[in-house]
This record gives C-alpha cells, sequence and structure tokens, in this order.
C-alpha cells in the first residue's frame, strides 16, 4: 500500500516535468514546454491519444456545426440534452443518469470533491490514473491506495478488506492504466454488485472500447439495475477527441442531479462546446471506426511487444492502447526518449522503473523501438 504525494503522481503521469498545469494542478517547474523540440517533430507517445482519430463522422459533424459556434449547443439536432438522451439508449439508461463534462477529468474531480469529507476516507487501486484520489490528498482527504498483485492485476480482495464505515468511495479503472490490465468481467460484475451494497463503486472505462465485443464487458446496467455504481468514459481515447474535451459520467439519477445541482446549479453553462457535441454525436454512430481503430491499436501492440521481447525488456500484455515495460533506470530512460523527442509515461512511485508508452502511428512505433535499441540508457 502506498500513499502518494501531488509531485509523485504528476511525474508518473508525464505532467510536472512538461510544465502542464492542470485543473488544480499547478506544478512550478523550469522543464521545457511540450512544443518544444530539437527535430520538429515530437512523438506524442505520452497521453493515450488515438493517432488516427477523429472518424470521419465526427469531422462531418464539426463542419456541419462550425457556422453555430456563436451558439450554445442547445436548442439544436446536436445540442447537449440530445447527446445525453443517445448516450442514455446506447447504455439502455435514462438521460438523467448522464452527467457531461469536459472530458472525464472534470468529472473525475467533481467526485473526489464529492466524496472526501473529514473523518471519510476513499479506496483506490496503485497504480492506477487516480485523479480521484490526487485530488481527494490535495484538499486534505484520506485515500487508502491499494498496490496491484504480484501479477499487476488489481487487488481487489485487499481493496474490499479496506473498506470501513468511513469509506465514502470506492475507485477502479478497467482495463487499468497503467498496467493495461483488465479485471475478469463475471468477477468484476459480482465485486461491484457486492460493494455497492456498501458503498459506490466507480469504475473508469476510458479504455473499455479497446476490448473486443467491449459491451459484454461494460458495469453499465448494474446502474439499470439500482446499484450504487458509477461508470466515467470519454471521446479522448479510441474515438480520437481528447482536444475536443468530452467525458461523460453514468450513475444513479439521485446522485447525477446531487451532483448537477453542486457542481454546475443546474445552469447548462458548463455543457460541452457546440462542436464538440456534434462530434460525439457523430462518434457514437460510427462503429466501424472503433473497429479500424482496434484493429491498428492491435497490429501496433503485436509489433511493439515482438520488439520488447528481442530487446529482453520485460513488459506487460495490454489490453488498451498503451503497454508498460520495465526498463530498468526510468529518469534515465524518460530522458534518453525524450532528447530523442519522445514523450512517454512511468516512474509511478510503487514502481519506479516502470515506463508507459502510447501506440502511436507506425513511423512514430519504429522510431521509438529504434531508440529502444542498444538501451542506452542503461549505460
Ligand atoms: C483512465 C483514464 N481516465 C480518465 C482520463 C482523462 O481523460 P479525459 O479527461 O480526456 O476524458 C484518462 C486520461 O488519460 C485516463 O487514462
Amino acid at each position: 500500500m502506498k500513499d502518494w504525494n501531488r509531485r509523485q503522481w504528476l511525474q508518473a503521469m508525464g505532467f510536472s516535468s512538461l510544465g502542464l498545469t492542470l485543473t488544480g494542478f499547478s506544478e512550478p517547474t523550469n522543464a521545457p514546454i511540450i512544443h518544444t523540440s530539437t527535430s520538429g517533430s515530437i512523438r506524442r507517445l505520452l497521453y493515450n491519444e488515438n493517432p488516427n482519430g477523429p472518424s470521419e463522422i465526427a469531422k462531418r459533424r464539426i463542419a456541419e456545426v462550425t457556422d453555430r459556434s456563436n451558439r450554445y449547443a442547445t436548442f439544436h439536432k446536436y445540442d447537449y440534452l440530445a447527446l445525453k438522451k443517445l448516450i442514455a439508449e446506447q447504455e439502455g439508461l435514462q438521460p438523467g443518469n448522464v452527467l457531461l463534462g469536459h472530458g472525464s477529468f472534470e468529472l473525475l474531480t467533481w467526485l473526489a470533491v464529492h466524496y472526501t469529507q473529514p473523518g471519510h476516507n476513499i479506496v483506490v487501486p496503485s497504480p492506477s490514473f487516480d485523479v480521484v484520489g490526487a485530488i481527494s490528498r490535495k484538499i486534505g482527504g484520506t485515500v487508502h491506495a491499494i498496490e496491484v498483485n504480484d501479477d499487476f492485476q488489481l487487488d481487489l480482495a485487499s481493496m474490499e478488506a479496506k473498506i470501513s464505515a468511513q469509506t465514502n468511495l470506492l475507485t477502479l479503472c478497467n482495463p487499468n492504466n497503467p498496467t493495461g490490465r483488465k479485471i475478469d468481467t463475471p468477477q468484476l460484475r459480482r465485486f461491484c454488485e457486492s460493494i455497492s451494497q456498501k458503498v459506490p463503486v466507480l469504475v473508469d472505462e476510458a479504455y473499455i472500447h479497446y476490448l473486443e465485443s467491449w459491451k459484454k464487458h461494460t458495469m453499465a446496467p448494474l446502474i439499470a439495475e439500482g446499484k450504487q455504481v458509477l461508470i466515467t468514459r470519454t471521446f479522448s481515447k479510441i474515438y480520437g477527441m481528447a482536444g475536443l474535451r468530452v467525458g461523460f459520467l453514468l450513475g444513479p439519477e439521485s446522485l447525477i442531479s446531487a451532483l448537477e445541482t453542486k457542481f454546475t446549479m443546474g445552469f447548462p453553462g458548463n455543457m460541452p462546446n457546440t462542436l464538440s457535441v456534434a462530434a460525439a454525436m457523430g462518434a457514437l454512430e460510427d462503429e466501424q471506426f472503433l473497429q479500424t481503430s482496434s484493429k491498428f491499436n492491435r497490429a501496433g501492440k503485436g509489433r511493439l511487444y515482438r520488439a520488447l521481447k528481442e530487446l529482453d525488456i520485460p513488459y506487460l500484455k495490454s489490453e488498451a492502447n498503451f503497454v508498460y515495460f520495465d526498463v530498468g533506470k526510468f529518469s534515465a530512460f524518460k530522458a534518453h526518449m525524450r532528447q530523442k523527442d519522445i514523450i512517454l509515461a512511468g516512474g509511478w512511485p510503487s514502481k519506479p522503473n516502470w515506463a508507459r508508452v502510447t501506440i502511436g502511428r507506425e513511423e512514430e512505433m519504429s522510431y521509438f523501438v529504434k531508440h529502444l535499441q542498444g538501451k542506452a540508457w542503461m549505460r
């Protein structure tokens, strides 16, 4: 078990070293800004973006509404309520079960604020993309971070054991970032059913679309069954729309409406922008784009696995669009790659020598593999 401080978390996610300032995270740094590149081209293998997005349908929708950029995304066929309705329909839920955000990061932040209370705690996995835990700590909350097991699987039994009468929320990420591991679906369903009788369970499903027949793996049906289960999703990953900043939270109507009142006062001014809403609605119609992106990602992972194996670099098979591997000395590795204009993540405190690389374009991956060869950072 390990509790992280803010600097450690930001370093692992690759934020502080790049001089980025995130909402609520203002990390002073003298590091070069992200666009500085000696070759003129940064290989963005850091954020788990889809290098092939957005889909053509999403782009057409953006073009269609560009002239409406003077208008809020209301009273239109592509308005924020229509997006909520479409999401709800696709998930077998009601629009009242859906809360939209500027990316899922915003919604995770709200959940952290909502569930952080004096004398209470939150249980989270580690290593993970732990926005809820990081924000909660930042505002004075108690967070119990439960380390993955020896096989890098989330340790559900230890997480359950940590729940007490003071626990307000338990969070999971499936597939998990940065390990790429997926929890067995029937096991996860049983876990959510049982735990949600004691505390709300949040499942971050940012990467779920990378699973084959992904709809079989989502925990969304548990919400329709009335369980205290919350799910975050994002258009930033397989949908290839990270820059458009749209995400959503699914949950019981009472919680969704409480969060809406608390953080937006019911005023739709926090809705995603006109272009993002139209693009998101287009993206949800484009099943083919998901298939093509998954196929591209599988092929990229296959090539990378072969290279890592040849180089004798230990790695985990991933169910997402990134791969986690042991480089021996992460800070030297990161500096080596940065010098080659490759940006990536790693160095989570409990796994200080593990790195995470996003599956980028074929050219980017070949360039990356070329700079793995010889393991120059180990010398
Ligand atoms: C697991 C997970 N959840 C949430 C996010 C936040 O994504 P966004 O705010 O773009 O929706 C990320 C981003 O990398 C992520 O990896």
